[in-house]
């Protein structure tokens, strides 16, 4: 079938989806104008990268590894999604705030105190994760293209929040700042709880061993899934495989080619690698 655009509007440049908001003036001014808290801690990420995986990682280690039924973003809720309808208001949340987001380095609220976790994943599978979730927001509000074309304007950047090797080395060059953790979905799949273990010791969060293994299970796909209400939107999953390397079923001779020379060549020299395969 023929590919409808997903309407969106851009916030300092950053396509972001128009279903966000009813009033996109009134989401630039809240962003521009968001008062940090010294203790806020930010989850950022391109989409599809290991958001949901990290929403429900901070929230068990800020609730002694419990396991919630409520809706993930009503948890750890979305900051360029405050405006919404149903979402809360980032601003008239207790502290410590958990807020997530997907806005570029340049564009989200910065301030010293506040600690920001980036997760990346190897834009392989976030292309072909990204599709998957764009297809099952259905016909009218997502995309019915066929996968090829989806490749081609992920390379091109023409999709929401952009280009992935902007926004993810725009945030590598900042992988060193001290209230900056730069983490990687494949780190995180081959080896969970270490990962949480160093993300408590960034968050400074004293956690028994037994917690976090604890949490380290109750944060594996397999158990995720057993709590899929919590982590559906209005009719698409937030989890779906939860793999490395789905890209292979997806990726033909000509895609690859394409995005050896249009996308990984952009992290040559940069130091940033990832893991294609489990
Ligand atoms: P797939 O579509 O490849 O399955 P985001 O939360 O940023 O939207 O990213 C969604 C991706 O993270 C999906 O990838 C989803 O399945 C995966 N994911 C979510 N929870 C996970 C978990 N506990 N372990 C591994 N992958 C997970």
């Amino acid at each position: 079938g023929e590919w409808t655009s997903p309407s969106s509007f851009a916030l300092n440049g950053i396509p972001i989806p128009r279903m966000f908001t009813p009033d996109p003036a009134a989401l630039h001014d809240y962003v521009v104008n968001f008062q940090t808290r010294v203790d806020d801690v930010f989850i950022v990420s391109y989409p599809k990268s290991g958001t949901t995986w990290m929403q429900e990682i901070l929230w068990q280690l800020y609730n002694n590894g419990e396991v919630s039924k409520r809706k993930i973003f009503e948890r750890v809720p979305m900051l360029e999604r405050a405006l919404d309808n149903g979402r809360p208001d980032v601003r008239t949340l207790p502290s410590p705030r958990l807020i997530h987001s997907h806005l570029t380095y340049d564009v989200i609220p910065k301030a010293e105190g506040c600690k920001y976790m980036y997760i990346a994943r190897n834009p392989k599978d976030v292309a072909v994760s990204f599709y998957e979730f764009m297809k099952a927001h259905g016909p009218s509000g997502g995309y019915n293209g066929p996968w090829e074309f989806f490749a081609r304007i992920f390379m091109e950047g023409k999709v929401f929040y952009g280009l992935w090797n902007k926004h993810v080395l725009e945030w590598w060059k900042h992988k060193d700042d001290s209230n900056v953790l730069f983490l990687k979905y494949e780190d995180l799949k081959k080896d969970l709880s270490g990962n949480i273990q160093l993300i408590a010791e960034f968050l400074e969060k004293p956690v028994s061993a037994d917690t976090i293994n604890k949490i380290a299970h109750q944060c594996t796909f397999k158990e995720m899934a057993k709590n899929m209400a919590t982590f559906t939107l209005d009719g698409p999953k937030l989890l779906r495989k939860g793999e490395i390397g789905d890209w292979k079923n997806y990726f033909t001779p000509d895609i690859a080619k394409h995005f050896e020379s249009e996308v990984m060549k952009e992290l040559m020299d940069t130091g940033l690698t990832f893991d294609f395969e489990a």
